[in-house]
């Protein structure tokens, strides 16, 4: 078992949101970038703003940081008003695209069948991918939290493979934990990543789901990152808020294991 946890490197992103100027991106990703210990058993990501993707590639110039999009289109180019491409991601320097956001669902409509289609189009440009799920508190209280991340990751995964699944990650982002300060506890984390990894099992085969980074996200801050952490499915953490924030993002890139 030692081995798959091994290979789970723990992904620590930080989701800038509708936050930043191209200016501002570059002081905080160069103040990111200072706070990753050089050799480290860890991964780092940003996602900025794409208007700022070309800045923060610069400014992480050299550094292991990787640079990812908070969204992508399926296609290359065409007639797709207010939308970016793979390729035009790569170009700004950007290796990975977050995909699915409950923002995307909630605030812009975005179904499941939609999300499927950025999935395939990113892993097809050859993009890591973060695939968000996560219920609404109205869905968890009606006891259907785990019936509607089974409906998200099946239909959000639709058609991809076992090969593309090395290059994907998913995101558990409870709704109502999301900018909310309210943190899901790190047993009600543990507990749905458990639920998901074991759904991936059935999907896939067993080591595809043991070798699967799941990340939580929801409120993530310096004081809780450590025991999140510490859970055996938690693999990493997707950070709204205090990715903003140098010194807090730095605290959270550098956790401590309990
Ligand atoms: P938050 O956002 O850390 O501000 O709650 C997390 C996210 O939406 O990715």
């Amino acid at each position: 078992m030692m081995g798959f946890y091994m290979q789970r490197r723990p992904l620590m992103a930080g989701n800038w949101k509708m936050h930043t100027t191209r200016g501002e991106a570059r002081t905080l990703a160069s103040a990111v970038a200072a706070a990753c210990a050089k050799e480290s058993d860890r991964d780092v990501l940003l996602a900025p703003p794409f208007t700022a993707l070309s800045a923060v590639s610069q400014a992480i110039a050299g550094s292991a940081i990787i640079l990812s999009g908070q969204n992508v289109c399926w296609q290359e180019q065409g007639a797709f008003t207010g939308e970016i491409s793979p390729g035009m991601l790569k170009d700004a320097g950007a290796r990975a695209a977050i995909v699915g956001h409950s923002e995307r669902r909630q605030i812009f409509g975005e179904s499941d069948a939609l999300i499927n289609q950025r999935v395939a189009g990113a892993l097809r440009s050859d993009l890591l991918v973060i695939l968000c799920v996560g219920e609404t508190l109205d869905e968890r209280e009606a006891g259907k939290a785990f019936n509607v991340l089974e409906n998200q990751v099946r239909i959000g995964l639709t058609g991809v493979t076992a090969e593309n699944m090395t290059r994907l990650v998913l995101a558990y982002e409870p709704v109502w934990a999301i900018g909310t300060g309210r943190t899901a506890t790190k047993e009600q984390a543990q507990e749905t990543h458990a639920f998901i990894r074991g759904l991936l099992s059935q999907l896939y085969e067993k080591n595809v789901a043991d070798q699967l980074r799941i990340l939580y996200g929801g409120s993530v801050k310096p004081t809780n990152v450590d025991e999140l952490m510490a859970q055996p499915d938690i693999d990493g953490v997707l950070v709204g808020g205090a990715a903003l924030d140098a010194a807090s993002f730095g605290r959270i890139i550098n956790f401590e294991q309990e």
